[in-house]
């Protein structure tokens, strides 16, 4: 497994906006968005292509499509939901695998809660979508319930991640890509990541 940080010029500049102390509900959604859809980018930038002929106005021509099952897309609740139109925005078929996970304060143990999975995830690349990699147990806790169901393809999509959430997921699970706009420092005592975001689901749904 790998750590892919994106070091695309777009995806900085509005990780910066996005870090803002005062900014808006509505700024913070529209930036989780737009780093959504450039970690996709990114993400899917080795899928397997094939060949077909496309009837033009020119008549036949070669061209190429994605080949075979393609993508679930899989927010964890429930600040994933906050990336997930920017996914769709590149990937408008794929279907949507809803997991629901949150961390106990106190503990900041996993508590897995939900469960709606595509029928034929076997088949397809599940792309994990959450803002925050912080100590990794709820992303683990994610790959844990999507393996038990068959799926055999991960990748994971974080707007930022801790140190401490990558080793984590590096020796649970191997064989998961991470793909994150930003490595930071790590966790302070109360589990957050600095400098971090903040509590991104209260920031996406405006409850903070
Ligand atoms: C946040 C975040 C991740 C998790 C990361 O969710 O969206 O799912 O914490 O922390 P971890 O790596 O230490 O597990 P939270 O539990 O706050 O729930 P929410 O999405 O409902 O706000
Ligand atoms: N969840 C958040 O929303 N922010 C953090 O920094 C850690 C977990």
């Amino acid at each position: 497994m790998s750590i892919h940080e994106v070091r695309h010029p777009l995806v900085k500049h509005k990780l910066g906006l996005l870090r803002q102390q005062s900014l808006s509900t509505r700024s913070f959604r529209q930036l989780t968005a737009e780093i959504g859809s450039l970690l996709t980018y990114e993400a899917t930038g080795d899928l397997e292509l094939e060949d077909y002929q496309v009837e033009t106005w020119m008549g036949p021509a070669a061209a190429q499509r994605i080949k075979g099952k393609k993508v679930t897309v899989v927010p964890i609740l429930r600040a994933g939901i906050g990336m997930l139109d920017g996914v769709l925005e590149l990937i408008p078929s794929a279907k949507v695998s809803v997991v629901g996970v949150y961390r106990d304060e106190q503990t900041l143990e996993p508590v897995a809660y939900f469960e709606k999975l595509a029928h034929d995830i076997d088949e397809r690349l599940a792309l994990v979508i959450d803002p925050m990699l912080a100590t990794g147990g709820s992303l683990v806790a994610c790959i844990d319930m999507l393996k038990k169901a068959g799926c055999q393809q991960i990748r994971a999509l974080v707007l930022v991640a801790a140190p401490e959430g990558i080793e984590k997921v590096q020796a649970l699970h191997p064989d998961v890509d991470i793909y994150t706009a930003s490595v930071d420092q790590g966790l302070n005592s109360d589990g957050y990541i600095v400098p971090g975001l903040g509590d991104a689901g209260d920031k996406i749904f405006g409850t903070r």
